[in-house]
């Protein structure tokens, strides 16, 4: 609420000051002295002529007083202004202001009727009761603004919840905190009622989030989804840059992954624009990706497990797979795709253990997508040995040997393996025999490299002949 300046504040009590001084002037000059011996008639009308001159007298000093205080209030918070950078609530005004006009009416009363602040306060007491009672709610405002501007819960410009009320604080007077809607209506909270409800506040200048929620289709991968709407929000207008907005799953509905995204806004006031910009975001990067926002219905898939395989690619697609594995390489199509058929697709997020050394382990993985890391545990830390790509495969060591797992197999990123049982394994041995072969070199390989870390587990070491006659007494095959 913006103020008169001072000249208008001050214009009209100068007038009526100057008038009242004047009229003083005039009518004390008029009225005669009391003659000796005066008559009560004479006295009467003397007295009343007085009391005229102390009422005309009175009002002067009230427009000087008004005036005074005007303009010592508009100093007073020039200098506050000045001194803090901000401008003083009213609440502060006004109480400074009640202040000296209670002063400058006791010195009025004091040099004009010679009333004392002692003599009013028997009056005053009996006053001050019977106002209380009659001004109880008001007074309670007051307090209860007083403590507010204590306290300091918030200020003009933050944006509180109060009750069912959302809005922007305008002002905080000695009777209510005045908020602006975000319908643009405006609501008047009285004190009494902030001081009593919990109150919800979005400080102007801070980082203060929002969360906007969505859903995506259990067949969009959530590792891309969530880049692609961190990506999405990038120079979204009124999200903060250095605050990078965090997207994550939140639930698994009915008809979809559900994902939140949190972001932090520059100016919050202005949040529900920012919402819907931040939901247009997410519709264009689900164009682009090519993701599908799930509909609130429910597919039924009926599975035919001979045909596909874990997330429904197709047998042949596998076996495809497998013949570029060189170990499988002499497999005829038709063993590629029994081999396929009889195996299970998985699919894994950045990070996750596939393989735990020391467990037991009777399967063996072809990477059909992504990679994975081989780890080992060396001096209490986890060390990377090798990085497997598409096409590699893993966990033969344990399923071929029949010993524990020798390192942890890890997902490098999103990553899909394909698993193959030891009883698919062991009819492939009995037609190719080869194949024997050709994975204890393999396995033999990788024998070295753990060794090349000495705290590594360390597998039995075999000569290559003593390796492939385990591998056969293992599999049962002579
Ligand atoms: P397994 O021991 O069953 O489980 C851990 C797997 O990590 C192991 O089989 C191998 O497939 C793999 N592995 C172990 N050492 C190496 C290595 N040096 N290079 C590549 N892969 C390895």
């Amino acid at each position: 609420m913006t103020r008169p300046p001072l000249k208008n504040q001050v214009a009209v009590p100068l007038v009526l000051a100057a008038v009242f001084g004047l009229a003083w002037y005039v009518l004390s000059r008029l009225v005669p002295e009391l003659p000796a011996g005066a008559t009560d008639q004479q006295r009467m009308t003397h007295a009343a002529n007085e009391w005229a001159v102390t009422v005309v007298q009175i009002a002067f000093w009230m427009s000087l007083a008004l005036v005074a205080v005007r303009a010592l209030n508009e100093l007073a918070f020039f200098l506050f202004r000045k001194r803090k950078g901000y401008e003083a609530p009213s609440l502060m005004r006004d109480l400074f202001s009640l202040v000296l006009y209670v002063t400058a009416g006791a010195v009025i009363l004091k040099y004009t009727l010679d009333l004392s602040f002692g003599a009013l306060l028997p009056g005053s007491a009996l006053l001050g009761i019977v106002l209380g009672l009659a001004l109880q709610d008001t007074l309670g405002n007051l307090f209860s603004g007083i403590s507010l501007h204590a306290d300091k819960p918030f200020q003009v410009g933050d944006v509180i919840t109060v009750g069912k009320h959302t809005g922007v604080v305008m002002s905080i007077t000695w009777r209510a905190v005045k908020i602006k809607t975000f319908s643009n209506h405006i609501v008047l909270v009285g004190n009494t009622v902030i001081a009593k409800e919990s109150i919800e506040v979005c400080p102007q200048n801070g980082q203060n989030a929002r969360i906007v929620f969505f859903s995506a289709a259990y067949t969009d991968s959530p590792v891309k989804v969530i880049h692609a709407v961190r990506e999405a929000m990038r120079e979204a207008e009124n999200v903060l840059r250095y605050i990078t907005p965090v997207v994550r799953i939140r639930g698994l509905g009915d008809s979809g992954v559900e994902y939140e995204v949190k972001y932090w806004l520059s100016d919050y006031t202005r949040y529900n624009d920012t919402d819907a910009l931040v939901r247009q975001r997410i519709w264009y990067a689900f164009r682009r990706n090519g993701f599908t926002f799930p509909f609130p219905t429910r597919t039924v898939f009926m599975e035919e497990p001979a045909a596909q395989n874990g997330d429904g690619r197709g047998t042949e697609t596998l076996a495809e797979l497998l013949s570029a594995v060189d170990i499988f390489s002499p497999l005829t199509p038709v063993e590629l795709n029994a081999l396929a058929a009889s195996s299970s697709n998985h699919v894994y997020a950045p990070g996750e253990t596939i393989i735990r050394a020391g467990d037991d382990g009777d399967s063996m993985f072809v990477v059909s997508r992504g990679g994975v890391d081989v780890r080992v545990d060396s001096n209490g830390t986890s060390r990377t040995i090798s990085r497997l790509g598409e096409g590699a495969f893993f966990g033969e060591m344990a399923l071929f040997t029949g010993e524990p797992r020798t390192a942890n197999v890890v997902a490098a990123e999103e990553t899909e393996v394909l698993e193959i049982g030891h009883d698919a394994m062991r009819n492939l041995f009995r037609t190719n025999p080869d194949l024997v072969e050709a994975l204890s070199h393999a396995i033999n390989e990788r024998r070295a490299g753990l060794l090349a870390n000495a705290s590594a587990p360390r597998g039995e070491e075999d000569t290559h002949d003593g390796l492939l006659s385990r591998i056969r007494r293992f599999f049962r095959l002579d």
